[in-house]
């Protein structure tokens, strides 16, 4: 009979195949080919494909760009140092973004582009099955849910069909002095609520 460990290691590698052909079947379709054409490569997602919680960002940057991870550069840096405040590593997440492709110039990504990236991040989503997804920043948050502000919502718990959300700033907002404390605030929440959510 096969250990339990066993299963487990098998169930997480083929969660990696499965990913691995959700970039494939993105890159093969040539979603965001716009973009795809100034980059490097795709950054499509990192991390443990049995996480409980997935992060969700806007696109990659330069950094991200040039290493093929998400979440590498500076805000990548203060994400992090907020994980590591509530004891979690980057092999307790898994993170992404909605966009796989670097805009030109870090510009903001287009409604088009979230359009046609977005089941792709879904079928991640289905894959991984978290019991929460955060959002970083309100690019992620309106792709989901477009009515919502940032600023009302923040750090505020969302269900919906049987899925929970947390939408955060994007860590480059808590880069500037005034809004860390709200950032880190809001970034404490997180335990608690996984707590909440494995007990139910
Ligand atoms: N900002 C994002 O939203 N995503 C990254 O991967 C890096 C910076």
């Amino acid at each position: 009979m096969k250990s339990k460990d066993l299963v487990q290691l098998e169930g997480k590698l083929d969660k990696s195949a499965e990913l691995a052909k959700v970039a494939a079947d993105l890159e093969r379709a040539g979603v965001t080919a716009n973009l795809r054409a100034t980059t490097t490569q795709m950054v499509p997602g990192a991390g443990n494909p049995d996480a409980q919680i997935m992060f969700i960002g806007e696109a990659p940057g330069a950094n991200e760009d040039h290493l093929g991870q998400p979440f590498v550069g500076a805000a990548g840096k203060f994400l992090d140092s907020m994980l590591a405040e509530i004891g979690l590593s980057r092999d307790d997440i898994y993170i992404t973004n909605i966009v796989k492709y670097r805009p030109p110039a870090n510009r903001d990504p287009r409604p088009e582009e979230i359009a046609s990236s977005l089941p792709y991040l879904k079928r991640q989503i289905g894959i991984v099955q978290p019991k929460l997804i955060v959002f970083l920043g309100r690019h992620s948050m309106n792709a989901f849910f477009p009515e919502l502000k940032i600023g009302e919502v923040h750090g505020q718990i969302i269900k919906d069909a049987g899925q929970a959300y947390l939408p955060l700033y994007h860590p480059s907002f808590g880069r500037y002095p005034r809004n860390r404390q709200t950032v880190l605030d809001d970034f404490k929440l997180i335990p608690a609520i996984i707590k909440k959510l494995t007990n139910n």
